[in-house]
């Protein structure tokens, strides 16, 4: 796991992507440019103060690690108070507090391999696939890559001029198609958006799913769920399809019922959890609902971004008993072979759980 402690990173341009979109480029001093070393594809937690609560959002690299330099792309979203921030205030010379890059969307590129890659993009789900898209042509020189990114618009595509140029640079290994929904293109298939029966008659017509070792998959949940179901119906095994989410819906009335059953019937039960070195007793509250809020509220600061089970920013190892997630969209098949849990979902089963967050 990267480093959890903050650091005050300056902000050296903030550009502007499209109407409701910006990137912004840091300055790396000497001193931190081995923490932020990152992998295509990972992200970084910002914390800010926005009306008296601390609020953490995580946002992915746009940028490849052999670019050397730092860059994220953040959409405004509606109601969205951090993004709303970094798209109207923020500017050149600020600083901002950043917990170093972290993530596990990620592939282990190969200079002598030569692979296929697809990847399917919602809008500003675009900015991780931008970073492992550029890695790949870079660093692969015989690897091809495919990109389909669904838009509302023209106009709200966000990094069109260096996908373009991207395409001009690498014409025989890049393929481009742009999915617009509020636009009318010539050719249908491009018309609406990337649901389950365009990206059944993409996988169909322009792509042999069998040919490919890796699907990255970043966007809206609903196209990502499609994208996903239609690999999936098209036998394509789970592990050539990488997905990464930033958000998720609520969880049903009958989950919500399950885990705070499970909550009360934890109430009580002793964890000993280490991290930074330090370990410490905690009781589990089924009042503050997770491992990682209890954890916080007997004063170890555990790292967190989403709380919602998609960033694996709280990601802990379990070295003893049994803990039980509410949802996990942040930890793969391997990590949680290995034990590792997503504390903001979790909940003790038994007593005696001991984790660790330096593992
Ligand atoms: S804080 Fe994001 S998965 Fe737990």
């Amino acid at each position: 796991m990267a480093s959890i402690d903050f650091h005050k990173l300056r902000v050296a341009e903030v550009k502007r992507e499209t109407p409701d979109a910006v990137s912004v480029r840091f300055d790396l001093p000497e001193h931190l440019r081995e923490t932020f070393t990152f992998k295509a594809g990972q992200h970084l937690t910002f914390r800010r103060e926005i009306g008296g609560e601390e609020v953490r959002r995580n946002y992915s690299v746009c940028v490849s690690p052999n670019e050397g330099v730092l860059k994220i792309g953040v959409k405004k979203i509606a109601g969205g108070a951090f993004s709303s921030w970094v798209n109207d205030e923020l500017e050149a010379g600020d600083e901002l507090d950043v917990i170093a890059p972290h993530g596990s969307f990620c592939w282990n590129f190969d200079a002598d391999a030569r692979r296929e890659y697809v990847a399917f993009a919602g809008g500003s789900g675009i900015t991780p696939i931008l970073s492992l898209m550029k890695t790949a042509l870079a660093m692969e020189p015989r690897s091809r890559f495919t990109l389909f990114y669904g838009n509302r618009t023209s106009m709200g595509v966000m990094f069109l001029e260096e996908i373009a140029a991207l395409k001009d640079r690498y014409l025989d290994r890049l393929a481009l198609f742009h999915f617009l929904e509020d636009e009318e293109e010539e050719i249908d298939l491009f018309n609406g958006r990337l649901d389950r029966d365009k990206v059944e008659h993409v996988l169909t017509a322009l792509v042999k799913p069998e040919h490919v070792d890796a699907f990255f998959i970043c966007g809206p949940g609903p196209m990502m769920d499609a994208a996903e179901a239609a690999l999936l119906a098209k036998n394509v095994e789970k592990s050539r399809i990488l997905i990464e989410r930033f958000t998720t819906g609520p969880l049903s009335a009958a989950q919500a019922a399950a885990a705070r059953a499970l909550e009360e019937k934890a109430a009580g039960l002793k964890m000993s959890v280490t991290l930074n070195g330090r370990r410490m007793n905690v009781t589990f509250d089924p009042d503050k609902h997770s491992i990682l809020d209890n954890v916080r509220a007997a004063g170890l600061p555990a790292p967190f971004a989403c709380k919602g089970g998609v960033c694996a920013t709280c990601r802990a190892k379990v070295t003893a008993g049994e803990v039980s997630m509410k949802v996990n969209y942040g930890l793969s098949e391997q990590e949680l072979a290995d034990g590792y849990v997503l504390t903001c979902q979790a909940t003790p089963v038994t007593e005696g759980v001991a984790l660790t967050y330096d593992a």
